[in-house]
This record gives structure tokens, C-alpha cells and sequence, in this order.
């Protein structure tokens, strides 16, 4: 087990270079293995849940070669088989093997999904993708064997803008014959990583980033080149530890569109930033006025912040209202942050902070990654020392976490015990 032990209080100066989208990461990979020749990904974050999706790769057969922040796939000579649940439940990108290894195969058997515990997390939009464009899904129990004699174009309509069901709708629609639509799409900026990286592999995906995507199947997809996008939910984790500690703290190499929704929160409390092309410089400031903020799809104020802007609005003069309205247990931080000393009321799906408020380090627990994002940024700020346990979970999701705040001031470091 790790732990991430913070001597709090540090003034954070200098710069942050921020690294390759985890969300986009998980789902490239597996994506990989539609490409009837090699692939190249650039700017792969080296975290652990890329170790897992490293793990089932290498389980199938593909050749990989993994050099810093680089990977190359090779899946010709891949076979089809069983994905273990042990490695499936790793994570909850395993399932775009899914739908990778369905559209390539026409055949996929494997398990139910891991991931953060925030919510139910049902897959039925994914499989209702696959339905329409043809597939028959056998389930027993946790396993699904999913199976089709023709994989053709379908009119797809999501329930709700889900990334998973729509990343995976594409990854079977690309090879299928005719056209598909997917209506009500998630519009993230990861969705557009993916459809790039299926066009310059020659495949016909148009719309991505819009609630509609048109989706025309290819027979071939040939090698290519592509880069991860940065990490959005990277950046916004460290606008607010600069937004909580920050002196001129740089946030570097980000798409400062990819965070407006968080940008224009910190500017609303009267956070001092500068935003540049590809950068925001960011000073924390007394008298933070309290927000009322509601998580929505892209390009509404993401989920994945949420438990990191909570540690921010202890710090709010006023109540602050949180609605989460994605996940319904995503609030599991809240006891913790309690326990530090906030005053935060969970009511429903809303949540209440009473600020400010002054934190004191202790142990706290990671009960997933963001709320162990959320405790990292309390443990900066807090006096004295915050011992966060479980870190493994932190530790998926941000590269280098502890050296890239070490370099900038903090005072904290990375244990196994
Ligand atoms: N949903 C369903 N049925 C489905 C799919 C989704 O009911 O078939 C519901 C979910 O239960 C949830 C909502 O729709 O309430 C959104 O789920 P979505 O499918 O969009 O989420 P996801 O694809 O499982 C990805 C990210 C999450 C991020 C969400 C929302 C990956 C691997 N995960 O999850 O990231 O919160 O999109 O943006 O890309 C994280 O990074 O901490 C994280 C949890």
C-alpha cells in the first residue's frame, strides 16, 4: 500500500507542465487494435491504469513497445480470446476492448467493467450500441459473450451523453458496413481525440464533438500517428491548488478551452489568472466569494472536478452549493474533508460548504481518484501533516503527481508501507 504524506502550507511557485489525457489515453489503446497495420500514440501519461490496459494488450498477443511517453501497437498477430475478469476489472476502460476486439472480430467475450466505486455505472447504452448495429449479447452473470454475424450501420440514440457508450459505438461502427448516427453523443474533447485517431487510421467519422456523429464503415484501416490530448482534468486539479496556494504557479502546455468551465468558476470567486495560448498563471487571492456549481457533460463543469473544487470552496467566504448530477456517490471525500475541519453538509445529489474554514492535517483515506485528489489539495493546504492512505488510486490517474508539486514548493512525499 502508498501513502502520500504533505507538509502543508507552502507557497506552490513555478510551473506545471501538464501531461496526456488519461480519458483519452484508455481509450486510444484499445482503439488501437481496429488498425490492420501499426499505430504510433504520443504523449501516453505513464500511469497505472495505462499499465492495465498494457496488461490485457500483451495477454491478446499485440506487440508493444512503451518508451517513455510513447507507445507503439502492433495487433496483427493478436488472438481473440477471454478476457480474464481479473484484468478487466482493473478498470473501466478495459470495456473499449469491448468494443475494439467486436468490431475487429465480429466476437468478444469478456467481463463487466472495474473503475472508480462513484455510482452504479451500468453499460446499457454500450450495449445497446452494439444491438443496433447488429451484435447478439449472451450475459451470464458478470460475463458477456457478444457475438455477430455482420456487424452494418445503425441510428443509435444515447439517453444520456455517456462517453463510454459513445467511444464505443464508434469503435464498432468504424468497420461496419454503412452508416451509422449517434444521436445525443457526449461531446468531450476525448470523444475528438478518438474519432481523430480512427480518421487518420482512414476511417470515416464525422460530427465528433457534437451531439451527432456520422459514422461511415471502412474495410481497411491503415497505420498512423497521433497524440494524446492534455489532461483537462490534470490541469484543473493544479489551477486549483495555484487557485489555494499559488504564487504566479504556470499550468503549462494545456488547451485553455478544455477548462473554461473551471476558468470562469475561478474567475467568478475573484481568482487573479492569466490565460495565454497555451498556458494560465494562477495566484491565490484572499476573500474568495462562494459559487453555486453544477456538473454536467461537456462543455458543462465536469464530474471529474468536482471533488478537487470542493477543497477550494472551504476556502469560500459564504455557503457554496455543489450539485453532482452525473454519479450518485461521488462525495465520498466529504467525510474526510470534514475531518480535516470543513463544514460541509451532503444532502441528496447537493452538497453545502460553510467557508471558510481552516483545515489541520491528519490521516485521512483515497476512496477513489478524485477524492484522493481532493485530499491531496487539502493535505497542501492544511497546517502541519496529512497523511492520505490508498494512494494507489491517486496514483492511476496523475503522472508524477508528487514530483510535479514537489517541484513547484510543496512539501510532500510518496511511501509504501
Ligand atoms: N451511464 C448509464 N449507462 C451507460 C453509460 C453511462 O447509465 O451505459 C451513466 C453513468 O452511470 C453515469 C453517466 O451515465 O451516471 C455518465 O457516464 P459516462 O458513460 O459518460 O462515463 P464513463 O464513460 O464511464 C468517463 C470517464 C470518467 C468521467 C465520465 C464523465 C473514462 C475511463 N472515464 O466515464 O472519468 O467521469 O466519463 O465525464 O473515460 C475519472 O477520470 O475520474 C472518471 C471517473
Amino acid at each position: 500500500m502508498k501513502q502520500i504524506i504533505i507538509e502543508g502550507g507552502h507557497v506552490l511557485e513555478g510551473t506545471i507542465r501538464i501531461s496526456g489525457a488519461k480519458n483519452s489515453a484508455v481509450a486510444l489503446i484499445p482503439a488501437s487494435l481496429l488498425c490492420d497495420e501499426e499505430v504510433r500514440i504520443d504523449n501516453i501519461p505513464n500511469i497505472s491504469d495505462i499499465d492495465a490496459l498494457n496488461e490485457i494488450l500483451e495477454y491478446l498477443g499485440a506487440n508493444v513497445k512503451r518508451d517513455k511517453n510513447t507507445i507503439e501497437i502492433d495487433s496483427r498477430n493478436i488472438v481473440n480470446k477471454e478476457i480474464p475478469e481479473d484484468i478487466s476489472r482493473k478498470l473501466r476502460a478495459s470495456y473499449y476492448f469491448m468494443s475494439a476486439l467486436l468490431g475487429k472480430y465480429k466476437k468478444v467475450e469478456m467481463y463487466f467493467p472495474g473503475g472508480c466505486s462513484i455510482g452504479a455505472r451500468p453499460i446499457d447504452q454500450t450495449l445497446k450500441g452494439f444491438k443496433e448495429l447488429g451484435a447478439v449479447i449472451l450475459e451470464e452473470g458478470n460475463k458477456y459473450t457478444i457475438t455477430a454475424e455482420e456487424l452494418h450501420g445503425g441510428h443509435v440514440y444515447l439517453d444520456m451523453p455517456s462517453v463510454g457508450a459513445t467511444i464505443n459505438t464508434m469503435l464498432v461502427a468504424v468497420k461496419a458496413k454503412g452508416k451509422t448516427i449517434i444521436e445525443n453523443a457526449a461531446k468531450e474533447p476525448e470523444v475528438v481525440n478518438v474519432a481523430t485517431f480512427l480518421n487518420n487510421m482512414g476511417a470515416k467519422v464525422s460530427g465528433a464533438g457534437t451531439s451527432e456523429i456520422v459514422i461511415t464503415g471502412v474495410d481497411y484501416l491503415k497505420g498512423c500517428f497521433t497524440e494524446v490530448i492534455p489532461d483537462r482534468i490534470e490541469a484543473g486539479t493544479y489551477m486549483i491548488a495555484g487557485a489555494l496556494l499559488g504564487n504566479k504557479l504556470k499550468i503549462d502546455n494545456i488547451i485553455p478551452d478544455h477548462v473554461e468551465s473551471l476558468s470562469l468558476k475561478l474567475k467568478e470567486m475573484g481568482i487573479p489568472m492569466e490565460i495565454g495560448s497555451d498556458y494560465i498563471i494562477i495566484s491565490k487571492t484572499d476573500n474568495m466569494k462562494k459559487i453555486n456549481v453544477k456538473t454536467l457533460g461537456y462543455p458543462g463543469f465536469p464530474t471529474d472536478l468536482q471533488q478537487p473544487l470542493t477543497t477550494l470552496l472551504t476556502q469560500c467566504k459564504g455557503r457554496s452549493v455543489l450539485e453532482e448530477t452525473i454519479y450518485e456517490n461521488r462525495f465520498q471525500n466529504v467525510k474526510y474533508l470534514n475531518e480535516l475541519g470543513a463544514n460541509i453538509e451532503i444532502c441528496d445529489r447537493k452538497i453545502y460548504v460553510q467557508g471558510p474554514t481552516e483545515l489541520v492535517g491528519k490521516e485521512v483515506t483515497a476512496t477513489d481518484l478524485r477524492a484522493g485528489a481532493c485530499l491531496v489539495l487539502a493535505g497542501l493546504l492544511a497546517t502541519g501533516k496529512t497523511t492520505i492512505k490508498e494512494v494507489e488510486h491517486v496514483l492511476r490517474g496523475y503522472e508524477n503527481i508528487v514530483d510535479k508539486l514537489k517541484n513547484v514548493g510543496a512539501k510532500i512525499t510518496l511511501k509504501d508501507v
